[in-house]
């Protein structure tokens, strides 16, 4: 058998439930070390199907698709979108940004170059000259991933509760 075609294509509504089933295969193991909490929370209130169909309306869902003989399998996730159309408030940014909000890849699927082409697929769909993303204070796997890529951090958003957030930014052309 040879390797597995993985292909990406913009998500339709069917994909919900994997969504939700790549959350809870990727975040506890990649939150669960930084704060248990934050990845439970996670889990509970943000890869859920509401949220989802809501984020979908303002968002550009990309995923990857393994293809085999049971057929084709959803193993990563990548959303962009615009900085003003997100549902929080970000008080420390001035005027707009577009953001990918989310690069996840099934962890069985990590280090196949999976997640370098939905990047580079994200980047294609941006319309400006810079792309944004937060990086959760202690994801060194991610950070490690965003720097080789060309990200630079930029600002660090304190949070009392939970993990802080870092902003990071790459300029395109
Ligand atoms: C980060 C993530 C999206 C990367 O996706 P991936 O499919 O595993 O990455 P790829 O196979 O495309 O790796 C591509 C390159 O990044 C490099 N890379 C990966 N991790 C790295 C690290 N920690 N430091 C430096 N380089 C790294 C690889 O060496 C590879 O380089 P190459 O293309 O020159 O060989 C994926 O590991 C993931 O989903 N992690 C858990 C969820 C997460 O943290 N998402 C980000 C939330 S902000």
């Amino acid at each position: 058998m040879g390797d597995p075609v993985i292909t990406l294509r913009p998500a339709v509504h069917e994909d919900i439930p994997a969504f939700v089933a790549l959350g809870r295969a990727v975040v506890p193991p990649t939150y669960g070390p930084i704060d248990a909490a934050y990845a439970q929370r996670m889990i509970d209130e943000w890869w859920t199907p509401d949220v989802f169909t809501r984020s979908m309306q303002t968002n550009a869902h990309l995923v990857a698709e393994v293809s085999g003989e049971m057929g084709a399998e959803v193993v990563a996730l990548a959303t962009i979108g615009r900085l003003a159309q997100s549902y929080r408030e970000f008080p420390h940014v001035a005027g707009d940004r577009e953001v990918m909000w989310k690069l996840y890849v099934h962890p069985d699927h990590h280090g196949r170059g999976i997640g370098s082409r939905l990047l580079a697929e994200v980047e294609s769909r941006v319309e400006g000259d810079e792309l944004w993303l937060e990086v959760v204070e202690g994801n060194e796997q991610a950070f490690g991933f965003y720097r080789s890529k060309g990200f630079v951090e930029v600002e660090r958003v304190p949070d009392p509760a939970w993990p802080d957030d870092v902003w990071m930014r790459k300029v395109l052309r």
